[in-house]
C-alpha cells in the first residue's frame, strides 16, 4: 500500500476541543493520502463521524448520524465509513454489529491508524475496529497548523487522557489515563505554527494543571508557559481544562506573569455544595475553590472565569442546589457552560440512589442560566467605553466585519474597520455589549 489515492472526504465532528482537533489531525491524514476535502457527505467516499459520549444526548445525536450512513452508503456503495472519537472507543466492535453500514471503528488512541485502514477498506472491503489504548503519545502532535476556525489561532495538545474518575464522566475510559507530552515536542510543535503564522495556540488537555506529574513531561505546567511565552511571533497562549484541585499558586504566578499567557481561566466547579462535590468525586470543597480563585484574583486583577456545572447529580437536594445558585451569584462568572446529570456507562455514580427527575433537572438548569445570563449581560453592558486588545480571527461573510477575541476570551465585532486582517493585534474602544458578543471601534 503506497502512493496517493484519489477522491474525497468529509469528517462530521460531535463534542469537545479534543475532538475538534482529533478531526483536524484525521484531516491532515486524509489529505496526506491524497484526498480532498468534500462540502458534504454525500459528495464524499471517505466519512468520518468523530463521536461523542459525554452525556446520553450527544450520544443520541451520533446515533441518528449514522443512522444516515445508510442511505449514503445507498447512493454510493463504494463509500469508506469510518466510526472515530469517544462512542468508538466505548463501544468498539460492537459498533460493528449495531451499524451494518460501517466499515471501520477507530478508538481514541489510534487514529493514526486512520490513512492506512482507509487503503485496506478500499482495497479488501474488510470491516475493522481498533480500540487499543497506547501508552504513546505521537499521535498527539499536528504535522501543519489546524485548520480550524482561524488560520491564525491553533490547538495544541499537551495531555491525553484522564485519571481522575469523577464519578460521572466517563472520559476516564474513553480517553484512557493521563499521560504528559514531552515538553520539547510541544514547544517545536508550538515553535513550527508561530513560524507558519499562527498568533495563538490552545493548549489542549482534560486536565492541564496535572502536565509534569508523568516524568515524560519534563517540567511543570508553569513552566511549559514560560517556555512557551518565549516563542518568537506567537501573541497569546490559552489553555484548557483546569482542574481546581492541581490549580496552584505557581500557575497563577504564571499567569500574572508572563505576557502571551492571556487573562482567562476555564475551571469547573461542577456544584456548590460540598456534598455533592464529595459524591461527584471532585477533590476539592467550596471554601478551598473560593481561595484558589481569592488568590487568583488578587493577583491578576481583570482576569475573566468560565465554569462547568451540572444540575441534578444524584441526591441534590434543594439546599444543595441553592448552594450552586449562591455560588454563582458570589463568583460571578463571565461565562458557564451547565448541564443535567445524565447517567454515563460504566461510571461510579450510576449505581447511586436518589436519582433526580427530569423535571426538577430542566427546571434548575433554567434557573442556573437565567442567573448567569443576568451576570453576563451585566459584564458586557459594563464594558462598554473599557479599551481591549483584540487579535484579529477573521473577517465576517456577511458583512466584511472583523472579528476577533479579548485576552479574557470575548468576542468583538470590530465597526468600520478597513483594512484588518487575521493576525492582526488591535486596540479597540468596547461601544456596545451584545447577548453574546461584544461592539467595538478601533482607536
Ligand atoms: N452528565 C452531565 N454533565 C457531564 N459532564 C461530564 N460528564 C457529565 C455527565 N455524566 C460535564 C462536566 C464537564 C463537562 C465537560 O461536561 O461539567 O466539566
Ligand atoms: Fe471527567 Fe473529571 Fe477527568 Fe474532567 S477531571 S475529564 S470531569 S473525570
Amino acid at each position: 500500500m503506497n502512493g496517493l489515492i484519489e477522491g474525497t472526504y468529509y469528517i462530521e465532528t460531535y463534542g469537545c476541543q479534543m475532538n475538534d482537533h482529533d478531526s483536524e489531525k484525521m484531516a491532515a491524514m486524509l489529505e496526506g493520502l491524497g484526498l480532498t476535502r468534500a462540502d458534504s457527505p454525500e459528495a464524499a467516499e471517505v466519512m468520518v463521524v468523530n463521536t461523542c459520549s459525554i452525556r446520553e444526548k450527544a450520544e443520541h445525536k451520533v446515533y441518528s448520524s449514522l443512522g444516515r450512513l445508510k442511505s449514503l452508503k445507498g447512493r454510493n456503495p463504494g463509500l469508506v465509513a469510518v466510526v472515530a472519537g469517544c462512542v468508538a472507543q466505548q463501544e468498539k466492535e460492537r459498533l460493528l454489529k449495531r451499524v451494518p453500514h460501517l466499515d471501520a471503528v477507530i478508538g481514541t488512541h489510534c487514529i493514526a491508524d486512520l490513512p492506512g485502514l482507509v487503503e485496506q477498506i478500499r482495497l479488501e472491503r474488510d470491516r475493522v475496529a481498533r480500540t487499543g489504548f497506547s501508552p504513546r503519545t505521537e499521535s498527539l502532535h499536528l504535522a501543519a497548523p489546524s485548520k480550524g476556525s482561524s488560520p491564525v489561532c491553533s490547538y495544541v495538545t499537551i495531555m491525553q487522557g484522564c485519571s481522575n474518575f469523577c464519578s460521572y464522566c466517563v472520559v476516564p475510559y474513553t480517553r484512557g489515563p493521563e499521560q504528559s507530552r514531552n515538553e520539547h515536542e510541544i514547544v517545536e510543535e508550538v515553535q513550527r505554527l508561530a513560524a507558519a503564522g499562527v498568533k495563538e495556540v490552545t493548549l489542549l488537555g482534560q486536565n492541564v494543571n496535572a502536565y509534569g506529574k508523568h516524568k515524560e513531561a519534563g517540567c511543570s505546567f508553569a513552566e511549559l508557559l514560560g517556555r512557551l511565552d518565549r516563542v518568537e511571533g506567537l501573541e497569546r497562549i490559552r489553555f484548557t481544562t483546569s482542574h481546581p484541585r492541581d490549580f496552584h499558586e505557581d500557575l497563577i504566578e504564571a499567569m500574572a506573569s508572563l505576557g502571551k499567557v492571556c487573562e482567562h481561566i476555564h475551571l469547573p466547579l461542577q456544584s456548590g455544595s460540598d456534598g455533592i462535590l464529595k459524591a461527584m468525586r471532585r477533590g476539592y470543597t467550596l471554601d478551598e475553590y473560593l481561595a484558589k480563585i481569592a488568590a487568583l484574583r488578587d493577583k491578576l486583577p481583570g482576569v475573566a472565569l468560565t465554569t462547568d456545572i451540572i444540575v441534578g447529580f444524584p441526591g441534590e437536594t434543594d439546599e444543595d442546589f441553592q448552594q450552586t445558585m449562591e455560588a454563582l451569584a458570589t463568583i460571578r462568572y463571565d461565562q458557564i457552560f451547565s448541564f443535567k446529570y445524565s447517567v454515563r456507562p460504566g461510571t461510579s455514580a450510576r449505581k447511586l440512589p436518589h436519582r433526580i427527575s427530569d423535571e426538577v433537572k430542566a427546571e434548575r438548569l433554567a434557573e442556573v442560566q437565567a442567573l448567569q445570563e443576568r451576570i453576563t449581560d451585566e459584564y458586557h453592558l459594563g464594558a462598554v467605553g473599557t479599551e481591549e486588545e483584540i487579535l484579529i480571527e477573521g473577517i465576517r461573510d456577511r458583512s466584511g466585519q472583523p472579528f476577533g477575541r479579548t485576552r479574557t476570551n470575548k468576542i468583538v465585532n470590530v465597526d468600520a474597520a478597513e483594512g484588518l486582517k487575521e493576525g492582526d493585534v488591535v486596540r479597540v474602544s468596547i461601544t456596545k455589549g451584545l447577548k453574546h458578543s461584544l461592539l467595538g471601534r478601533v482607536i
